[in-house]
């Protein structure tokens, strides 16, 4: 898919990854080297999309050529944005908030539940109508949450039973500022509301109940928007927008995406006698709950360098492999680590002792219910574990872990990312059905492992 011009070098995926293949990994020598974490997906996608409304040129660097930013690209193209790759920095002329354009063509946004998300909210507040689908993972998602407060925004939808893509949303004609508490702590639900806000007059304010990424927050204040964040005494925040402001376009460098970097940080930390560095890696508190919960375990990690990059904290990481002792993972700091369970999962089960994984039943409505296909993989590997409503606990290895197992990933990129990981010390290799799904969010994932050192093999 092509959806950024591109005068200079190309745009896209950006490694030998493999297209739709089974892909295995197995035990190697000790990982070492130095890499740069990928561009940050979340905040990629909101840099397309608030450049998208703004007057003037926005300059985004770094930006993620993951499929699921690329499917956001091309939604904001066909609303009217011109975004073109210049030798790989990404230059967006948006078309003012009020002025998007109504789409000619159905938006698919592949496997991408924030661009979907993030982009309805937009749409719920101008005067267009939009039909969004995606692949069979993202179409059998809740659109619900999102639906609810856009449509007391004003906007009206058709759509399957449950609120499921695909569906057709018109949007507002005269959108209505909404004081809204999120029934689930989500940053998309949240970023789709002060997206729709963005064209409604008066004040749209979100309350949540616990505190979520802020990344939309923190680059509509970049780009010159009236946003206010107070902490609630019940630990929560109120964030109140001022509609219709004035965005101006700004140079965005996006930091290299925690989420991703993970998965490297435990490979070194389960593979004996290794040692890494990862630069450039969003430090946002909001996103570094697995950094905490791994140090908890016993986890070697240093973290360096910590500068600004454009309104968010940055830093390099140095890893080198521990001996992780299972923990109770405290469940509120599930919001600032939800993405990272998976790849929890697999230091989980290297670790010595039980570790207790409750409060994340947000998981099962994610890529898929990674609760469950995780335990299933982690079942077939012969990891021992119990399985909860609302999370796992996972026992923890008592000698060495089998694998010797055929993964079945369900189009889950963390999924396959964390099977590969585990691969790497189970006494049998383990295959992945499909890792086609990894360059949604880590299109240099295997390249990168390769650079280590790590075994890894069609
Ligand atoms: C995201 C928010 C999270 C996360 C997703 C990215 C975002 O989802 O799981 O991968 O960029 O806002 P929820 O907000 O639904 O928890």
């Amino acid at each position: 898919m092509p959806p950024i011009t591109t005068s200079g070098t190309t745009s896209g995926t950006t490694s030998g990854d493999p297209g739709s293949s089974t892909l295995s990994s197995q035990i190697g020598p000790p990982l070492s080297g130095i890499i740069q974490a990928p561009g940050d997906k979340s905040i990629s996608h909101r840099a397309l999309i608030l450049g998208g409304v703004t007057v003037g040129e926005t300059r985004v660097s770094g930006l993620l050529t993951g499929e699921d930013v690329l499917c956001t690209a091309a939604a904001m193209q066909a609303m009217g944005a011109i975004i073109e790759n210049r030798s790989g920095e990404i230059t967006i002329s948006g078309t003012g908030i009020g002025g998007l354009a109504e789409p000619g063509t159905v938006l698919d946004f592949g496997n991408s539940g924030t661009g979907v998300r993030l982009v309805m909210g937009l749409v719920a507040g101008h005067p267009i109508n939009a039909v969004f689908s995606g692949d069979a993972s993202l179409n059998s998602r809740p659109m619900q949450r999102v639906l609810t407060p856009l449509l007391e925004m004003g906007a009206a939808v058709m759509g399957r039973d449950g609120g499921r893509l695909p569906l057709t949303l018109q949007g507002a004609r005269t959108p209505q500022p909404i004081t809204y508490t999120l029934p689930v702590a989500s940053a998309q639900v949240k970023s789709a509301i002060l997206l729709a806000g963005l064209n409604t007059p008066g004040h749209t304010v979100v309350i949540e109940p616990r505190p979520t990424r802020d990344h939309t927050e923190r680059m509509l204040r970049h780009m010159g928007a009236e946003i206010d964040v107070t902490k609630n005494p019940d630990g929560g925040r109120t964030i109140t927008l001022v509609g219709q402001p004035d965005l101006m376009p700004t140079d965005i460098r996006v930091p290299g995406d925690p989420s991703s970097a993970a998965f490297p940080i435990v490979a070194t930390l389960i593979t004996p006698g290794s040692q890494i560095t990862i630069e450039g890696v969003g430090m946002n508190p909001l996103r570094t709950g697995l950094f905490d919960t791994l140090r908890d375990m016993g986890g070697d990690i240093t973290i360096l360098n910590e500068r600004d990059q454009g309104g968010e904290p940055v830093a390099d990481i140095h890893v080198k492999a521990s001996e992780l002792q299972g923990i109770d993972v405290p469940p509120e700091r599930a919001p600032s680590m939800i993405d990272e369970y998976p790849v929890l999962m697999v230091a989980a089960a290297v670790a010595k002792g039980p570790t207790i994984m409750r409060g994340i039943e947000e998981l099962r409505v994610k890529e898929s219910d990674r609760i469950s296909v995780m335990a299933a993989g982690l079942r077939s590997c012969g990891v021992k574990f119990e399985e909860h409503p609302d999370g796992i606990t996972i026992a923890g290895a008592d000698g060495g872990i089998a694998g010797g197992a055929v993964i079945t990933t369900h189009l889950d990129h963390r999924i396959a990312m964390s099977f590969l990981i585990l691969g790497l010390v189970t006494e049998a290799p383990v295959t992945i059905d499909d890792a086609s799904p990894i360059a949604t969010s880590y299109p240099g994932f295997v390249a990168h492992m390769q650079a280590l050192g790590a075994k890894l093999q069609p």
